[in-house]
C-alpha cells in the first residue's frame, strides 16, 4: 500500500523518492520557489512540499494549483528549514489530478464558522476540526471493539428494523411502504398494515436492547454497536434522530456488575483516545475545550462519584432557585440537573441509581420498595447523560405487571417474556450514545457536529 502523509512525516531525511497524494490546503509562492501544504486526512498535520521553480520543466502548471485540488508529488524527503515541520518533501515532479476552481470551492484558506461547515458537510471533513473529529471517531469506534473483544464479549447484529418497541415511548420511526394517498382500511377504519410490506406494523429501532438480552440468555456476555432511531421532537445540542448505540449485555450480572463495567468502559475509551490521538486531542484542547486531555486524564485516574436517585433530589432541591425546571421527588431530571450533580455537586463523572419507576422503561428491575426501579445512568460534565442502564426484571409476573400497568402489551413482548419463563437468569446492561461519547471527549458543543451527517426534526439533507 501507498504510504500516507502521517507515516512520510515520520521518516527520516533520505534520497529515496516518494509519492504524496492529497489535497492542497495552502499554497505560497515567492519568486523561485513555492510552498504546498498537502493533506490526506491521515493526520492533522500537511505535508509541506516545497517547489523549485527552475527545476521544473513547465512551471506554469503551478498556476492551476490552488486550494483544494487534488494532486501527487513527488520526491525525495528531506530534512525541513522551517521551524514548523522537521521534514517536508522536495519536490520537482508535481501533477495535478483534479483541480478547484477558487471561485466557487466553498473551502477557502480562512477559518469558517462551525454553523456554515454544518450546510456543507459534504466537503467539511477536509478542514482541521471536522478530520480530527472524524480520526477519534474512528479511534473510538475500534476502542469499543477491542474493549469487549478482550473481555470475551460476543458482537451481535440487532435488527434495524424491529416490530417491538425497546423502550416502550412510542418514539419510533414507521417503516412502511403502504401508499399514503390511498391507505388499506380495516371494516373498523383503522389502517390495515396486513397490507404493507411486512404484513405487519414494523418501526425503526430505538435500540437493540431487547434482541441483544436475547443472545445474553445463551452467550452469557454480548454487546452490539449500531445505529438507532428516535422520532423525539427533541432540537438540543445533545440529541439525534438518528445516532449510534453501544449496548452491552450480561448474564449473571446485577447492577453492581454492570456498573463496574460501565465505568471500566469509559476509562479505557478515554485512555484510548489520549493515547492515540495525541495530536487532534491537543487540537481540541486548544481550539474547542481548553484542558480536554487534562480533565480525561484525571478521570482516568478517579473513580466515579454515586448517589441514588433519592439522594440527588436531596442535593438538588437545595438549589431549587437556580433551576429552570425546579426538582422534587418523582422529577425527571433534565439536563440542567445532570449538569450540576456532575459539574457542582461531585465535580466529577456520577452514576445515579435507583429512579422512580414512573420516568423509567418497564423492563428495569423493581426494588423491594415497589417504587424505584435498579436503573443506573452515568452522567458526565458539560453534557449530562452519556450512559443509560439497569439490570433487568428477570421474573416474568413482576415483569408481566409492570407491562400492563404501562399500557404496552405482553403479548407483542412474548418472545421477550420467554427470556423469564425458560432458565430465567439476573442479567444487566446498559446504552452508550456514541455520538454523546464523542461529544465529549472532543468538547464539541452541538452533537450535530460530531456525526457525518445529522439527522434531527426537520434535517435530513445529504
Ligand atoms: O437511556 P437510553 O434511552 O437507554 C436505552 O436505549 C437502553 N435500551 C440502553 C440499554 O440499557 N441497553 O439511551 C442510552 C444512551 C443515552 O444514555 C444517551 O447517551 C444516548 O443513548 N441517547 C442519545 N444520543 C443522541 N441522541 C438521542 N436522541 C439519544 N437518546 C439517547
Ligand atoms: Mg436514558
Amino acid at each position: 500500500m501507498k504510504e500516507r502523509i502521517s507515516a512520510l512525516l515520520k521518516r527520516e531525511p533520505q534520497q529515496e523518492i516518494v509519492a504524496a497524494e492529497g489535497w492542497v490546503r495552502t499554497k505560497r509562492d515567492s519568486k523561485n520557489v513555492c510552498f504546498l501544504e498537502i493533506n490526506d486526512g491521515s493526520c492533522l498535520k500537511g505535508l509541506q512540499v516545497v517547489i523549485d521553480k527552475e527545476k521544473l520543466s513547465d512551471p506554469t502548471v503551478l498556476n492551476a494549483i490552488t486550494t483544494g485540488c487534488s494532486v501527487i508529488c513527488k520526491g525525495p524527503i528531506v530534512a525541513s528549514a522551517g521551524g514548523n515541520q522537521t521534514v517536508e518533501m522536495a519536490s520537482t515532479d508535481v501533477t495535478i489530478i483534479g483541480e478547484c476552481p477558487v471561485d466557487t470551492y466553498p473551502l477557502q484558506k480562512k477559518r469558517h464558522t462551525i454553523e456554515y461547515l454544518r450546510e456543507i458537510a459534504h466537503l467539511r471533513a477536509r478542514t482541521n476540526m471536522f478530520g480530527a473529529i472524524a480520526r477519534v471517531r474512528n479511534t473510538l469506534s475500534y476502542a469499543v471493539h477491542s474493549f469487549f473483544q478482550e473481555q470475551g464479549f460476543m458482537y451481535v447484529n440487532t435488527p434495524i428494523i424491529s416490530a417491538s418497541d425497546a423502550e416502550g415511548a412510542g418514539e419510533q420511526f414507521l417503516v412502511t411502504t403502504l401508499d399514503l394517498d390511498k391507505l388499506p382500511r380495516t371494516e373498523e377504519g383503522a389502517i390495515d398494515y396486513s397490507k404493507d410490506f411486512f404484513g405487519r406494523e414494523a418501526f425503526l429501532t430505538v435500540s437493540g436492547q431487547l434482541e441483544g438480552e436475547t443472545y445474553a440468555m445463551a452467550m452469557k456476555n454480548i454487546y452490539t454497536f449500531g445505529p438507532t432511531f428516535r422520532a423525539e421532537n427533541s432540537n438540543t445540542k445533545r440529541h439525534l434522530s438518528e445516532f449510534w448505540m453501544v449496548e452491552p449485555e450480561m448474564a449473571f450480572c446485577n447492577i453492581e456488575g454492570d456498573m463496574e463495567v460501565a465505568e471500566a468502559f469509559l476509562k479505557y475509551l478515554f485512555k484510548a483516545v489520549l493515547e492515540k490521538c495525541p495530536e487532534d486531542m491537543a487540537f481540541f484542547s486548544k481550539f474547542v475545550e481548553a484542558g480536554m486531555e487534562e480533565t480525561l486524564r484525571t478521570i482516568v485516574d478517579t473513580p466515579f462519584a454515586h448517589l441514588t436517585y433519592t439522594q440527588a433530589i436531596e442535593e438538588l432541591e437545595k438549589h431549587n432557585d437556580k433551576f429552570e425546571f425546579p426538582v422534587s421527588w418523582g422529577s425527571d431530571l433534565q439536563s440542567e440537573h445532570e449538569k450540576f450533580l456532575t459539574e457542582v455537586i461531585c465535580k466529577r463523572p456520577v452514576i445515579v441509581t435507583d429512579y422512580p419507576k414512573e420516568i423509567k422503561a418497564f423492563y428495569m428491575k423493581l426494588n423491594e420498595d415497589g417504587k424505584t426501579v435498579r436503573g443506573m445512568d452515568v452522567l458526565v460534565p458539560r453534557l449530562g447523560e452519556i450512559i443509560g442502564g439497569s439490570e433487568r426484571e428477570a421474573d416474568l409476573d413482576v415483569l408481566t405487571k409492570r407491562m400492563e400497568e404501562l399500557k404496552l402489551n405482553p403479548e407483542d413482548y412474548w418472545w421477550y417474556l420467554d427470556l423469564r419463563r425458560f432458565g430465567s437468569a439476573p442479567h444487566a446492561g446498559f446504552g452508550l450514545g456514541f455520538e454523546r461519547l464523542v461529544q465529549y471527549v472532543t468538547g464539541v458543543a452541538n452533537i450535530r457536529d460530531v456525526i457525518p451527517y445529522p439527522r434531527a426534526p426537520k434535517l435530513a439533507d445529504f
